[in-house]
């Protein structure tokens, strides 16, 4: 299969440095975002990039069939787009942050892989970037965890349809991105005990940059498919690599 790749979330963090690290190894790649991504400067013709708001069921989903219209089959799909709410106790989360924190990472990925499942090439794996916040139900990640739960059996589901596509749901492992920047600004509060460890694994190897944990994610994806079932949530941080 051509090696193309489609990722979400190309503007920054580590969807911008898994789209570098494959650009970078000779990969074409298909990426979107909200936000601009300057790597169209340097890979002019095997960057692709598209501005797509996954919060907008409406028009999102059209917008992505005519930009992916006559695109080669992808080898790889990864769908890395996500936010993160305000950390703050379920009792104190409107139902409109839930809501909004689910259409953006867990319903777009539904239409996302509709389109991708319907092109002529299916992709060979697909990759939701998934956090270990989907099983740890810690304190104040409200929509966040519920919806990384949620996307974690989206992936199963889809699996158990398509025998021929390799679907994982990824934990990635603490990442020092936009992500930590806000929760590792957020004051000491002793209910919301994981931020605190947030902050002391900050600058340590426990969390690399987003180039570093590309360089390693984008080694371990590889292996997957021989390693792991599909459908299967797999965190990096359990795996002996
Ligand atoms: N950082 C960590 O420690 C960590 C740990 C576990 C899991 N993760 C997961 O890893 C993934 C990437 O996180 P990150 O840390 O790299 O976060 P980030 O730096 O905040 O980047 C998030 C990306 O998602 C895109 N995005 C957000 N809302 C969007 C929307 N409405 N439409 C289109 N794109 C949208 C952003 O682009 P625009 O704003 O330009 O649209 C950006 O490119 C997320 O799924 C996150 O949950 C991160």
């Amino acid at each position: 299969m051509e090696k193309v790749v489609f990722i979400t979330g190309v503007s920054r963090g580590l969807g911008r440095a898994l789209a570098e690290a494959y650009l970078n190894a000779g990969r074409t790649v298909y990426g979107c975002a909200r936000s601009k991504c300057d790597l169209g400067d340097k890979y002019p013709n095997r960057f692709h990039y598209k501005s797509i708001d996954l919060s907008d069921a409406e028009s999102g989903p059209s917008a992505l069939r005519n930009w992916l219209d006559g695109a080669p089959g992808f080898e790889l799909a990864v769908l890395n787009a996500g936010v993160l709410p305000e950390i703050r106790d379920m009792r104190d989360t409107p139902l409109e942050s839930l809501r909004e924190t689910m259409e953006i990472n867990v319903w777009s990925n539904k239409w996302i892989l509709d389109t991708l499942l319907a092109m002529p090439r299916k992709p060979g794996h697909v990759v939701a970037i998934s956090s270990g916040a989907a099983v740890s139900g810690s304190r104040g990640w409200n929509g966040y965890s519920l919806s990384k739960a949620a996307l974690n059996m989206l992936v199963r589901l889809y699996a158990a349809e398509e025998p021929d596509v390799h679907f994982t749901a990824f934990a990635p492992g603490l990442i020092d991105t936009a992500m930590q920047d806000y929760l590792c600004g957020i004051e000491d509060d002793d209910d919301f005990e994981t931020v605190r460890r947030l902050k002391k694994a900050r600058r340590t190897p426990d969390m690399p940059g987003p180039e570093e944990a590309a360089q390693k994610i984008t080694k371990v994806l590889e292996t997957l498919p021989a390693r792991s079932e599909s459908g299967a949530f797999v965190d990096i941080r359990k795996l002996d690599n």
